[in-house]
């Protein structure tokens, strides 16, 4: 995917990518490298130079993002006397090696702009400066440390520290969040960079889905360019999907979307990617004044500010307007003209006298995307095989090593696999003290499953946002020895707050670490399992047998008939299915399933929970732009599965066939499962008067209708569009003759393209609804 997204980052106004490095994917084995495929990162710089575009190198390599154990390798935690992100020598000698590692590639492939390549900016850390007091003088001299490092590798570009406001010189402190006019570099020397504009935010299992107005993501930027900024970078442009099992903290789920310009499939969100990319381009049409000028900012009116660049060799002059006000304004600038300024907007004058650009007047087209079922796939039924997970020998309790006490999951599982079987046996004498017992145990895993005796007992997984619960169960128990085995499956690394953030986050016990696990018997009587003989099994046996992949000789075991077990735990599922035609992205509709991993052609989609559904409030119809963005404003999808779509990207894909592996854990119904392709439905178009508007279908479609043309003073959002009270008589049939049957048009907001309105000599606007087949 990576050369069309690269392009469309390119088309979008972009002149470089951002992106981290992530030290668990390419050593996850210490010295044990891996840069092949999509950790083929060398391939991803290169193809970013190819089309033109500059580079940023975020090594971390602590990287938070969402991703997995902030992306530092398990084994990491598991050397001796190790202390993360502190002046500790063996966690910086494992981090000197790694960063010198990536440094050593990018060098041999002359990478560094100073070698002709594309990188202008590095980074070293992540924002340690929001977590570094509770380290004391450790983490200051950590920090110390980490400049010094950086800057012995001599890449010859600047090196950046981010959210770290007391970063030695000579690196540059930047700035993250959802604004950054107000960030001042801790030297007044340095340039004033925004690292991470978050263009909308990340989704949890159980959560819904966010979004933040394009208007307001313009609005960020606009101020930021308007008070002296001269880097910024979205974050996210593109943010994908977390394949395999390397969605991180706070409990994400696999689609790591964001909301982003560049949606998780690479389609354009529209309209943030199109009213972005008219953004960089009326800035960038003032680069020449910008980049040589003084400036002054003089307030119009309460919370009106003109800010005037003037050049310092031409005299040009190029002006921002804003109103940060919830309120729309009138400006009058006199001899330079009068503006209509929206509420929370920001206008870009060129020459000060002409309005290029406003952040909340959108002349971008809005996609409404759907998904569409394969016609092929839809007249053959899938057919599905299945395997039940064996569990013959941990149901018996027998693990692969033993210890006297309940150990730390990812200590022992090295995070090789989401799961880890703790098992045990107990011998009663007195069954009537243990008929109507309880088994209570103490576990900070995600999930538990619990067997007694063979027999699954109890299921229980976290309540969103907390890493800790109690299991509590009745069970019967027998005379003679009785078998305990408890299988813990995380689902995230992270701390007890679910998130790879923080100090210390590292440091966080995960699974029934310690528990206890007690039986409590008649009259409260406790026995206390914890310090038993306990015996281990890290993953499951379908996972050891590589049953997720199809060459695997155990695949032989599948059984294919029409009593297809549902809703059974632990049960392995496979089909095959025809890729669906075109060239629009696919998915896999998981409607049905519990919750588990998922796997086409042997490679990993991600991990799946379509039981787990979002929260039935908070949730918003409208969404008005106008003031500060925070995360759980305007969100969407309440009562439905967090996650219901799982992407598979059409490059793991065979023309012919190709095979889905389902490891279902908590029982679900494969039959409703099936593909289907993701394209836009319904497209609005927008355009003020003057403006051109431009309506686009995705490769291989047409406009088949147009549901709506008005030009005049129409009203709505997309999907509801409503006349006015005036227009011109001809929109809907002049726009009919435009677009229908074609791919692209374009038509001049204009009275002299539809002839006069009536309205008279108020500015007008276009709005237009059609449909994409
Ligand atoms: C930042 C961090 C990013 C990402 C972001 C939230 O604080 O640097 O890696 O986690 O928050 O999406």
């Amino acid at each position: 995917m990576w050369p069309d997204l690269i392009q469309k980052a390119k088309e979008g106004g972009l002149d470089a990518i951002e992106t981290y490095v992530f030290w668990d994917q390419h050593e996850p084995q210490r010295r044990k490298y891996d840069f092949s495929g999509k950790l083929d990162f060398i391939k991803f710089f290169k193809l970013v130079q190819e089309a033109g575009l500059y580079a940023f190198l975020r090594i971390g390599p602590y990287v938070c993002a969402e991703w997995n154990y902030g992306g530092f390798p398990v084994w990491l935690h598991n050397l001796p006397g190790i202390q993360l992100r502190t002046d500790n020598k063996i966690f910086k000698d494992e981090m000197q090696t790694f960063t010198t590692k990536i440094v050593d590639l990018c060098k041999e492939a002359k990478l560094f702009a100073p070698q002709g390549g594309p990188i202008i900016l590095a980074q070293i850390e992540n924002e340690y400066g929001n977590i570094m007091k509770p380290y004391g003088e450790a983490g200051k001299s950590y920090i110390q440390w980490c400049a010094n490092m950086a800057l012995s590798l001599n890449i010859g570009v600047p090196w950046i520290m981010c959210q770290q406001s007391d970063a030695p010189q000579s690196m540059i402190n930047t700035c993250n969040g959802f604004y950054c006019d107000d960030f001042k570099p801790n030297n007044p020397k340095s340039p004033k960079m925004w690292t991470e504009n978050w263009t909308g935010w990340y989704k949890a299992w159980g959560g819904k889905d966010p979004y933040r107005a394009a208007e307001d993501v313009a609005f960020s930027v606009a101020r930021f360019f308007q008070a002296g900024g001269v880097f910024q970078n979205y974050y996210m442009y593109h943010g994908g999907t977390n394949f395999g099992r390397t969605s991180g903290g706070p409990f994400i789920v696999t689609s790591y979307e964001y909301h982003a310009p560049l949606d998780e499939f690479g389609n354009l969100n529209q309209p943030k990617w199109g009213h972005l990319k008219q953004l960089h381009a009326a800035i960038k049409s003032g680069e020449k004044v910008l980049t040589n000028s003084s400036s002054s900012t003089k307030q119009i009116g309460n919370g009106t500010d003109l800010t005037t660049y003037v050049s310092n060799s031409t005299g040009q002059k190029f002006c921002f307007l804003s109103n940060v006000n919830l309120e729309d304004a009138n400006v009058d600038l006199q001899k330079d003209g009068k503006y209509f300024v929206p509420a929370w907007s920001v206008s870009i004058l060129d020459g000060c006298n002409k309005e290029i650009y406003n952040t909340a007047k959108v002349n971008t087209q809005t996609s409404l995307m759907e998904k569409k079922s394969d016609e092929a796939e839809n007249s053959t039924k899938l057919s599905w095989s299945w395997v039940s997970e064996s569990m013959n020998d941990t149901l018996s309790g027998k693990g692969s090593f033993t210890d006297t006490k309940l150990l730390e999951q990812k200590a022992a599982t090295v995070d090789l696999s989401d799961y880890l079987w703790y098992m045990t046996s107990v011998d009663i004498d007195n069954v009537t003290q243990w008929t109507d017992a309880k088994l209570h145990v103490n576990t900070t895993g995600h999930v538990l499953h619990a067997y007694v005796n063979q027999q699954l007992i109890g299921s229980q997984w976290e309540a969103r946002g907390n890493n800790r619960f109690v299991f509590e169960q009745p069970v019967t128990l027998k005379s003679g020895t009785n078998i305990i085995s408890l299988l813990s499956a995380t689902v995230v690394l992270t701390n007890l707050y679910g998130q790879n953030y923080g100090s210390f986050f590292d440091l966080t016990p995960t699974g029934i670490a310690g528990g206890p696990v007690q039986l409590i018997g008649k009259g409260n009587v406790v026995k206390d399992l914890s310090s038993n003989q306990w015996s281990y099994k890290v993953g499951l046996n379908g996972e050891d047998r590589r049953l997720y992949d199809v060459h695997s000789p155990s695949g032989s075991n599948w059984t294919l008939n029409n009593r297809l077990p549902k809703r059974v735990p632990m049960m392995w599922y496979k089909t095959e299915f025809k890729a669906p035609s075109g060239t629009d992205p696919v998915v896999v509709d998981l409607k049905g399933m519990g919750k588990g991993q998922a796997w086409v052609n042997g490679q990993s989609i991600g991990r799946f929970w379509p039981a787990y559904i979002a929260d039935k409030t908070g949730c918003s119809q409208t969404c008005d732009y106008r003031g500060r963005y925070h995360t759980g404003n305007c969100m969407s999808n309440c009562a439905h599965p967090t996650q219901r779509w799982y992407h598979i990207p059409r490059s793991f894909l065979n023309k012919d066939e190709n095979t889905l592996i389902l490891f279902e854990e908590i029982g679900g119904t494969p039959s409703p499962v099936s593909f289907q392709t993701v394209t836009i439905g319904i497209l609005c178009g927008s355009a003020y008067e003057g403006n051109l508007l431009e309506m686009s279908c995705q490769t291989g479609h047409t406009i088949s209708e147009i549901q709506f043309a008005s030009f005049g003073d129409p009203q709505g959002t997309c999907g509801s569009f409503k006349k006015g009270s005036c227009e011109a008589a001809n929109s809907l049939y002049a726009i009919q003759k435009a677009c229908v049957g074609k791919t692209n048009c374009s038509f001049e907001a204009s009275e002299a393209k539809f002839g006069s309105s009536t309205c008279g000599t108020t500015s007008k606007r276009l709005l237009v609804q059609a449909v994409c087949n």
